[in-house]
């Protein structure tokens, strides 16, 4: 089911791997398959926000900031699942969200990029 779709049935949505593995950590095609596809896809995407120095960065603005914040703003969307090992990070990860909403211009940015690359078989991951 599409978001609209769920929006319009008043369901609650919950968004799953928003931070997509982190799949922009690595250098080289990471050896777990889960995190294969993303990363194929970034190769490609080459988004600012996931590239050079904001990979790494802990701000609301690097690569986990922007991509948790993308994710939340969507209408519809009430809740984000993101998986750690280390448990100061849950906290840390819910703080980043508090820059609220991305720009329309940086949110403008990742929609037109994603529309001129993704490849039709881009689906959603289980
Ligand atoms: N139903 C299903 O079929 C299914 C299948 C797979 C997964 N899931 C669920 O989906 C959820 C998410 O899956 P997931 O954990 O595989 O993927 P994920 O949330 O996309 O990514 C988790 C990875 O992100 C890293 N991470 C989290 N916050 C970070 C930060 N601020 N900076 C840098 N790295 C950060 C974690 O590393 P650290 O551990 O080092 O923090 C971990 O390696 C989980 O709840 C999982 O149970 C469901």
């Amino acid at each position: 089911m599409t978001l609209p779709a769920a929006l319009k049935r008043n369901m609650g949505v919950i968004a799953k791997r928003p931070i997509a593995n982190v799949a922009w950590r690595y250098d080289a095609k990471p050896e777990n398959g889960y995190h294969q596809e993303y990363w194929r896809r970034l190769q490609e995407l080459k988004y600012d926000f996931a590239t050079g120095e904001a990979r790494a960065r802990v701000d609301a603005d690097g690569a986990v900031g922007t991509a948790m914040r993308f994710t939340a703003m969507q209408k519809g969307v009430h809740v984000l699942i993101v998986g750690t090992s280390k448990p100061e990070r849950w906290k840390q990860n819910a703080e980043l969200l508090r820059a609220g909403p991305l720009s329309a211009e940086v949110e403008a940015s990742i929609r037109a990029t994603w529309k001129e690359t993704a490849q039709e078989d881009w689906i959603g991951q289980t």
